[in-house]
């Protein structure tokens, strides 16, 4: 059937999540304004430091503030902006403080137009220094800012609005789902996507964009996928989508049946699974952070030794930075608890650089930490909310850009972290190597998402063991641990990680056939000995679930289940990529057990106390 030139179907695309949400409306009879509103609420999940919203009406209003959306609303009456047509943004902050002046929508040097952006602009700053030499006024520190200026830069040379968008995507280098509203087109909105999310609804009589599903679906339940580079023109009689060189597409609509709370879960059963999927675009964003990292390492004083201070998950990423650290940049790391680290801080020295990782930035354990090791040393925290206390104390920090995550065990935080740490050690040795193996990590990462149908079926069978014991050496050990950690988070089942050597040194006592195995064994140099170990477990009874290339014949003739790799993912790389079917196993046998995986008893996303 086509509506509007636009043919409707049923099948559904989804879309991982970045930062930030963005949300347009063209509406028949209502202000756009209050519904504007009520849709960003519904993408407060996505982010909530700041939040505006631009409409057209006799020109350009806009209202924007810092804080979060009752918070705004209650000081600026933000519903209270005229007009049948606007866009709105609620800000995860990435460029740039939490502030007005960075908050979206952003405008030119005339205020003839307002944008709003989701997505990272990577050449921001060169297209900026020379807007600025051209004479352009910029008011806030955002890279979304530059998109405003290029296309007013653009229409001032007598292009339309379309067509100057259109030139302006094609100079900006990143990701960006991105919507404009032009004082001289007061009945259109358009806007484009790539790599970030972007749908349209059809209403009857109404138009709506949005970053995700649930801002739209008590609207309307028609949705449009937009693919990458598309670019839509919103009018009030209907949208055209085009391609990125301006020829007219059908794109097809969708006919969505979730419910609005299955929506914000982007149609999976549990925000950790949709975090687990979104795993891949997450790494991609996070490799986007190379330019700062490298400007932050420009800036270290000359340091001898690093030490990594963290807690849980993110104690696993530091374990992954110390075999990292010691193998590529060749200097001394010591690793501490967040919560045992006043029991060596007294021996650290000048000559230190102190690296917390943090998902939160608020851990009462990491902070205390942080406090006692800036009185002695330099300091850079590797954390994902921005604004966070741990991005204030900090000397430098690094974002890990994985965006709010919600299930309260840490999977997309934990795998950005991992990015974070891995583009660090690369920028500090100059390894370019490295850096181009990072890039095929979301790609590996995928096939790695493949194994999920395999781990459904066999996470029955685990249901009942109270006992499960992970191994591996070197770069698989934190794998092995962090794998045991999800297990008894989710599940409330015992799991164990151990360094595959230490076996023999007593837990090797508690196997049996009732206590199964994982063992963590890619292609590298640890292998032969790990599966040494897992012969001697198998000669104890224990079923061994293994992880490894797809190569590996031994490997398999000898597991009970055996999960392969592409036997291209290097032993270095493989924490990023093994961790994925662990968090899938721990997932689902949650699911078998019948309990809510995202919110584990006892346990909170952020642990304030000490
Ligand atoms: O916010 P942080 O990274 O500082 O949190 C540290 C731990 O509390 C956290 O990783 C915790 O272990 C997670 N729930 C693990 O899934």
């Amino acid at each position: 059937m086509i509506i509007n030139g636009i043919l409707l179907k049923a099948s559904l695309e989804l879309f991982g999540e970045i930062m930030c949400g963005i949300v347009g409306c063209i509406l028949k009879e209502k202000k756009a304004a209050p519904v504007l509103l009520e849709c960003v609420r519904r993408l407060e999940y996505r982010g909530y430091d700041s939040v505006g919203i631009a409409t057209s009406s006799s020109g350009i209003n806009i209202k924007k503030d810092s804080g979060k959306i009752d918070e705004v609303q209650e000081r600026l009456q933000l519903d209270d902006l005229p007009g049948k047509m606007g866009i709105a943004h609620v800000r995860w902050a990435t460029h740039g403080l939490p502030t007005r002046e960075n908050s979206h929508p952003h405008t030119d040097c005339y205020n003839k137009l307002a944008l709003v952006h989701n997505g990272i602009i990577e050449n921001y700053q060169e297209l900026k220094d020379q807007l600025q030499e051209e004479g352009h006024h910029f008011s806030s520190d955002t890279d979304t800012e530059v998109i405003a200026h290029l296309v007013e830069k653009q229409m001032s040379k007598g292009m339309d609005l379309e067509d100057a968008l259109r030139l302006v995507i094609h100079q900006i280098k990143g990701s960006y789902a991105l919507a404009v509203i032009h004082v001289d087109y007061p009945n259109i909105i358009i806007g484009a996507r790539k790599e970030s999310p972007l749908i349209l609804g059809v209403g009857d009589g109404d138009y709506f964009l949005a970053s995700d599903v649930p801002a739209i679906l008590e609207e309307t339940n028609r949705i449009i996928y937009l693919d990458d580079e598309d670019l839509f023109v919103m009018k009030n009689d209907g949208i055209i989508v085009k391609d990125s060189q301006g020829r007219v597409k059908e794109n097809e609509i969708d006919v969505i049946s979730w419910s609005p709370e299955m929506a914000q879960k982007g149609g999976y059963d549990h925000f950790m699974i949709k975090e687990i999927h979104e795993q891949p675009e997450v790494v991609r964003n996070t490799l986007s952070e190379l330019h700062e990292i490298k400007k932050t390492v420009e800036n270290f004083s000359d340091f001898k030794r690093v030490c990594f201070v963290a807690c849980g998950t993110s104690f696993h990423a530091s374990m992954v930075g110390k075999y990292l650290f010691e193998e590529l940049v060749g200097i001394p790391v010591d690793l501490a608890l967040a919560s045992e680290f006043e029991f060596s801080a007294g021996a650290l020295t000048d000559d230190t650089l102190v690296i917390f990782i943090t998902q939160s930035g608020e851990t009462a354990d990491t902070m205390k930490a942080l406090e006692m090791a800036k009185e002695k040393a330099e300091t850079l925290a590797i954390v994902n909310v921005m604004g966070s206390r741990a991005t204030r104390e900090a000397d430098y920090v690094i974002y890990t850009r994985a965006g709010p995550e919600i299930g309260v065990a840490a999977t997309k935080t934990y795998v950005s972290q991992l990015t974070c740490i891995y583009l660090l050690a690369a920028c500090m040795v100059g390894d370019e190597k490295l850096l181009d193996e990072l890039k095929k990590v979301p790609d590996y990462m995928k096939t790695a998402l493949e194994k999920e149908e395999l781990i459904k079926e066999i996470s029955p069978h685990y249901k009942d063991v109270t006992d499960f014991f992970f191994i591996g050496r070197g770069f698989s050990y934190p794998t092995a641990m962090e794998g045991a950690l999800k297990l008894k988070e989710i599940t409330y089942i015992h799991g164990e990680g151990f360094a595959a050597g230490e076996l023999k040194h007593g837990p090797l006592a508690l196997i049996s056939d009732d206590v199964p195995v994982v063992a963590v064994v890619p292609p590298g140099k640890s292998h032969d000995r790990t599966m040494g170990n897992v012969k001697e477990v198998k000669a104890r009874g224990a079923r061994v679930i293994c992880l490894g290339s797809q190569n590996d014949v031994n490997l398999r003739s000898e597991a009970h289940y055996m999960i392969e790799f592409e036997d291209q993912i290097s032993e270095v790389l493989s924490p990023l990529i093994y961790v994925v079917p662990l968090q899938l196993l721990a997932y689902y046998i949650s699911v078998e057990r019948d309990i809510n995986p995202d919110q584990p008893k006892n346990l909170a996303k952020c642990v304030t106390v000490v």
